[in-house]
């Protein structure tokens, strides 16, 4: 089963919802690839770009909370770190493996997939909600003016 976005999803009607759009789409990926008996390398492939955007997005909104005064940025920041830590941890499991190898126990990957993003989307991400909506203009402006002043400073 693949993840569908909903819109009580929605948490800013802009970035942090784009962002979220683009990590079910990695994940829809890595559950396709996992339904096609994949080798390890081939679903690896799938993870990595998925850890690629994950880190991403947690930046990005870590920046905005920061901007928005959110006041649980230290455990939202530290819930982000684990969540990267426990996609290492798996991506570590299948790099250990023969890059030809096939991929067992894909049903604890994919319940992994679920919990790791829905946990994160719906509950702890809706507790940002009322402080974006505080963010006066656009998400994406306000990031780009931030990134623009980290890099003058
Ligand atoms: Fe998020």
């Amino acid at each position: 089963m693949l993840l569908v976005w909903k819109d009580q999803f929605a948490v800013d009607n802009g970035v942090i919802d784009h962002d979220h759009k683009v990590l079910i789409d990695r994940i829809n990926k890595v559950l396709q690839t996992l339904t096609a008996q994949p080798t390890a390398e081939e679903l690896l492939k799938d993870f990595y770009s998925l850890r690629l955007h994950a880190e991403f997005h947690f930046k990005r909104e870590e920046h905005l909370q920061a901007l928005a005064g959110f006041p649980a940025l230290a455990e939202h920041a530290a819930e982000h770190r684990e969540m990267l830590a426990e996609l290492d941890a798996l991506l570590e499991e299948l790099e250990a493996l023969p890059s030809a190898a096939p991929v067992l126990d894909t049903r604890k990957k994919k319940a992994f997939l679920y919990y790791w993003f829905l946990h994160h989307l719906l509950d702890t991400d809706q507790m940002i909600k009322p402080y974006l909506e505080k963010l006066e203009g656009s998400h994406e402006a306000i990031l780009e003016r931030f990134s623009r002043s980290q890099k003058a400073g």
